[in-house]
């Protein structure tokens, strides 16, 4: 990992950096369906915790798949998907949960796909094996004293964005900057297919950071355009499969609310698919909830993550029922700090009469407009940066924790 960030600084120093798209190869298109099996993309870690981790990785063909795994430098355990009372097989996208992890340690972990070549009658009949190598992953201490994370938005389908911002401005040396990585909306234009998914999204991620440490994908209102787009949650792990959640890392209780569409549900575009109203009136029942939950008023900070801010994000509809459902919610709640994308400009805003939390905007997809924000949370403060993407720094608050009543 770190040779590949070194070299990917050297082509910068020598090529610029217009000219790169990592994986380059992987941009040609989807595998051909005579092609052998083997692994498209991952593994790629959700949702890690002190004691669990969802490992996710896709095959070309359909497949009987698990994980070898344990603690140090043991590999004894394995675990498979389960559905139904069935063990998960003959299935090309693979979700597997591990369980039962001791927290504040290292694990070793490997993939292992058998091609399933079809049944004859209710007999299975398997194919080849493929094993990755051994990859490396650590939980987080139960009660860890602090967090970093970094967030990138608006990359619309430039893949080449992700290393450039997290190589050039998510390390401090050579030691990496992150957690966990947040792509906050607008990964894509629309989604059309796996394969796109996959090169502008997934092994970016995976080439970079994924096999070790966890991301989330917020949805942002280009996720849901495209005849793709209903198939996407099938290649994330969230903790409750829905698209808004809370968690907690360190300090920090972080939650993720789905803004939606930009646009109201009878706009032509949407060709009467859409009923983001409703789902934002869901999302306010649960966000009631969230905010009087033990784990919410208990954290020493609280961070939303959320593509459309409700304010600064224009006056079109989406902005306005964000606004309207959201706003008060998280007025009376205390919050910390709002995380956004959408608008392309970035900005910062202070607290003002209409939302009484920091909000910041990062930018994007262009090149001396897109931003990295880097958050780091310690028990009392909460610092938080946002870097151009030529390393200026952009906007920046540190936040003391607050006295809660
Ligand atoms: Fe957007």
């Amino acid at each position: 990992m770190l040779s590949d960030r070194r070299s990917f600084l050297e082509k910068i120093a020598g090529a610029g950096a217009l000219s790169l798209v990592p994986g380059a190869s992987a941009l040609a298109g989807t595998a051909s369906a005579d092609e052998k099996n083997h692994f498209v993309v991952g593994p790629y870690l959700q949702n890690l915790g002190p004691d669990a981790v969802t490992i996710m990785w896709i095959t070309h063909k359909n497949s009987f798949s698990w994980v070898e795994y344990g603690a140090g430098t043991y590999t004894s355990k394995r675990e498979f998907g389960y559905n139904n009372g069935l063990i998960e097989a003959n299935n090309r996208i693979n979700r597997i949960t591990l369980t039962g992890l001791t927290p504040g340690t290292a694990h070793k972990y490997r993939i292992v796909s058998t091609e399933v070549l079809g049944y004859k009658g209710s007999k299975v009949e398997f194919g080849d094996t493929l094993t990755s190598p051994m990859y490396d992953l650590k939980t987080p201490a139960a009660g860890e004293e602090e967090c970093r994370l970094v967030v990138l938005n608006d990359l619309h389908d430039r893949p080449q964005t992700i290393p450039k911002l997290l190589y050039s401005l998510g390390y401090t040396g050579n030691r990496r900057d992150f957690d966990f990585v947040v792509f906050n909306g607008d990964c894509f234009d629309w989604v059309s297919s796996e394969s796109q998914m996959v090169d502008h999204l997934l092994k970016p991620a995976v080439d970079i950071f994924a096999t070790e440490l966890p991301f989330i994908l917020t949805q942002g209102n280009h996720e849901c355009r495209g005849s793709f787009s209903r198939h996407i949650p099938s290649y994330y792990a969230y903790p409750e499969e829905k698209y808004y959640y809370a968690f907690t890392r360190g300090p920090v209780r972080f939650v993720v609310l789905d803004s939606g569409e930009d646009k109201t549900d009878d706009s032509v575009e949407y060709g009467g698919l859409s009923a983001f109203d409703r789902y934002r009136l869901i999302q306010k029942k649960w966000l009631e909830k969230e905010v009087e939950s033990p784990e919410f008023k208990k954290a020493a900070f609280r961070v939303v993550l959320i593509h459309i801010s409700p304010y600064h994000s224009g006056d079109w509809h989406g902005t306005m029922h964000c606004r309207e459902v959201f706003g008060p919610v998280l007025n009376r709640a205390k919050i910390d700090l709002q995380i956004s994308g959408h608008t392309h400009r970035y900005a910062s805003h202070d607290p003002d009469d209409s939302h009484n939390y920091p909000i910041l905007i990062g930018g994007g997809p262009l090149e001396g407009k897109r931003t990295l924000i880097k958050v780091h949370a310690t028990p009392k403060l909460l610092d938080v940066k946002m870097i151009r993407d030529d390393g200026e720094v952009v906007g920046k608050y540190a936040l003391s924790k607050k006295a809660r009543t």
